[in-house]
């Protein structure tokens, strides 16, 4: 790594993260097929029954990367700061080019809370989706498994709302960024202007 480039993801992180992502991506589509019970998309994986299980375990790998995620995010995102609360105040900057922008941790204010809201709805999702999985077995809590289903669909409607803008602030809006997913590096400068705070911690 050169002088002027910072480590801001590691290789396990990026793995991570993209097993997360085509899990997601996996999950969508096929959660839309059942939904809207799409023919075309139930043929793509080999017919209704074929997906249900494709679904299900691809709801496993989801739960076990999202849990891994737990381990670099959860305390920088839990740290909540008046800064933060300034920059959320300010919306991120994203609405004015004068505004002058608090300084950020190693993840600023919006990707803090987007952390937490895809861990509580990614747990949400995924203890639904167990219940669902096993009702027959569960005929008898019949409550709960309308429950489930109802707060899975909830929980799913908020991340396909939530992960495009996602998408949308980790690439286009933000040029620079998306190679924390691939490299795992950054310049300094890029990180000085936005994560002011963590590249002071690290001494640059
Ligand atoms: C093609 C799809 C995706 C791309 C290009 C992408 C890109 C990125 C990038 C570049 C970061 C690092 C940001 C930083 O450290 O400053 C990141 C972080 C993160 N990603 Fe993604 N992501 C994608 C899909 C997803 C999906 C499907 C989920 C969840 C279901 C997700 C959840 C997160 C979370 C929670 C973080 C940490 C907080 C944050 O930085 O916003 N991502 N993503």
């Amino acid at each position: 790594m050169s002088n002027n480039m910072i480590k801001k993801a590691g290789g396990f992180e990026i793995l991570n993260h993209w097993v997360l992502a085509i899990s997601f991506f996996i999950l969508a589509i096929s959660g839309f097929g059942f939904l809207f019970h799409l023919e075309q998309v139930g043929s793509a994986f080999g017919g209704f029954n074929q997906m249900r299980d494709i679904h299900n375990w691809s709801g496993v790998v989801f739960a076990v990367s999202l849990f891994l995620t737990m381990f670099k995010y959860l305390t920088v995102a839990l740290n909540f700061s008046a800064d933060d609360m300034a920059w959320l105040g300010k919306a991120g900057g994203y609405f004015s080019k004068k505004a002058q922008m608090p300084p950020q941790d190693e993840l600023n204010a919006g990707q803090k809370l987007l952390y937490i809201v895809v861990l509580l709805l990614g747990i949400a999702i995924s203890v639904t989706g167990v219940i669902m999985w096993l009702r027959p077995e569960m005929a008898d809590v019949n409550k709960w498994v309308l429950f489930s289903f109802l707060v899975h669909n909830i929980a799913s409607d908020i991340f396909v709302i939530a992960i495009p803008i996602h998408i949308y602030l980790a690439t286009l809006a933000n040029p620079g960024t998306l190679r924390i997913m691939i490299s795992g590096t950054v310049p300094v400068e890029w990180a000085r202007k936005r994560h002011a705070k963590w590249v002071q911690k690290l001494g640059y």
